[in-house]
């Protein structure tokens, strides 16, 4: 076990970060679950928090994808989505989150007969109140991988009137079986309209769909990729070309990517030069913020300083920002680094 070492914890909160990977319907929270379920008079198939929150043991990507996706069931309305939106912001600026680039999966809404326009109204609202209080923030949308092209390709339309409210598209859900390939035409057409693109891989897939995510989908960034270690070469590329992995420390260990977090590979990745940032994934149901994850995560893997720093600068470059806005992000940084 690691000593627990206030002075570095504090340290890390002051640092201003980036968050690149949370999935904004992995930040309701049980509580809010069942509000929402009473104002919009949806039947959840668990009595009370307490039952919904000792659910929460999962074994695998699919176990968890399972409770998620009927936790999400909860959300009808633009207010819904406004307010889960809002929650998540606040308590990421009270971490130092200064840039959040944030998932969110219209398929899960539009196929229960929620409009596409109703989530992006909800969610765009929430973050132009957080604009508004100094946090710059965006939105991705991703696509469920589980499902056809055919219906990310009619989901990337329905998106295509609201344009402006999103920078990029992204894909998750269950990994193995659905390779990234199985998506190469939307991706394209997605690039064709200046979106930025990234991907989930190697989480549970293989190192195969990292490769193919980066050859075939033409990504800015993969997220996770921990299994990249398991091909050496394929992590020698990804150092050469300072290619981000957005890695989820809590994630991994609540979903059995790894045992424990002193045995996760974030350490081994540094170690071979990999731009890994950390973020939170789903953190309402694993465990923890952007700011648990990174203290927790340093703490148990023994980082320095200068590794944390490391972690928290790779954040801030890999931002979908413009040049000028991401050199003030870093200057930011090593004012903060500099103050101690
Ligand atoms: N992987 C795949 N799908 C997801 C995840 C994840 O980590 N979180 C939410 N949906
Ligand atoms: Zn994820």
């Amino acid at each position: 076990m690691s000593t627990p070492d206030p002075a570095f914890d504090a340290f890390l909160d002051r640092l201003p970060k980036a968050e690149l990977h949370v999935h904004i319907e992995g930040t309701l929270e049980p509580e809010t679950i069942f509000a929402l379920a009473a104002r919009n008079r949806v039947a959840l198939a668990y009595p009370d928090v307490e039952t919904l929150r000792a659910a929460y043991a999962f074994h695998d990507l699919q176990s968890f994808l399972d409770i998620y996706y009927a936790g999400a069931s909860v959300l009808l309305t633009a207010d819904d989505f406004h307010d889960m939106a809002a929650a998540y912001l606040e308590k990421a600026a009270a971490d130092g989150v200064i840039r959040a680039e944030i998932f969110f999966y219209p398929q899960t809404h539009t196929a229960r007969g929620v409009a596409m326009a109703t989530v992006i109204e909800g969610l765009g609202r929430a973050l132009d109140e957080a604009r508004a209080k100094g946090m710059s923030c965006d939105l991705i949308l991703c696509f469920l991988r589980h499902l056809s092209e055919e219906d990310a390709v009619a989901t990337l339309e329905a998106a295509l009137p609201f344009r402006d409210a999103f920078i990029g598209v992204g894909l998750d859900s269950s990994e193995v079986g659905h390779p990234p390939e199985k998506f190469a035409r939307v991706f394209a057409e997605a690039r064709r309209h200046g979106l930025h693109v990234v991907a989930h891989a190697g989480e549970e897939g293989p190192p195969a769909y990292i490769r193919s995510a980066l050859d075939v989908l033409g990504v800015e960034r993969i997220d996770h990729g921990v299994r990249c270690l398991e091909d050496a070469e394929l992590t020698a590329r990804l150092a050469r070309e300072r290619m981000a992995l957005t890695v989820c420390p809590f994630s991994n260990v609540r979903l059995k990517v790894c045992e424990t977090l002193a045995a996760h590979p974030l350490k081994r990745m540094l170690d071979a030069g990999l731009a890994v940032t950390v973020n939170s994934d789903d953190p309402a149901y694993f465990g923890g913020y952007l700011g648990a994850n990174l203290r927790e995560t340093c703490a148990a893997l023994g980082l320095t300083r200068a590794e944390a720093v490391t972690i928290v600068r790779n954040g801030l470059a890999a931002s979908f920002v413009d040049a000028a806005t991401r050199a003030a992000f870093l200057a930011r940084l090593e004012a903060a680094v500099a103050a101690g």
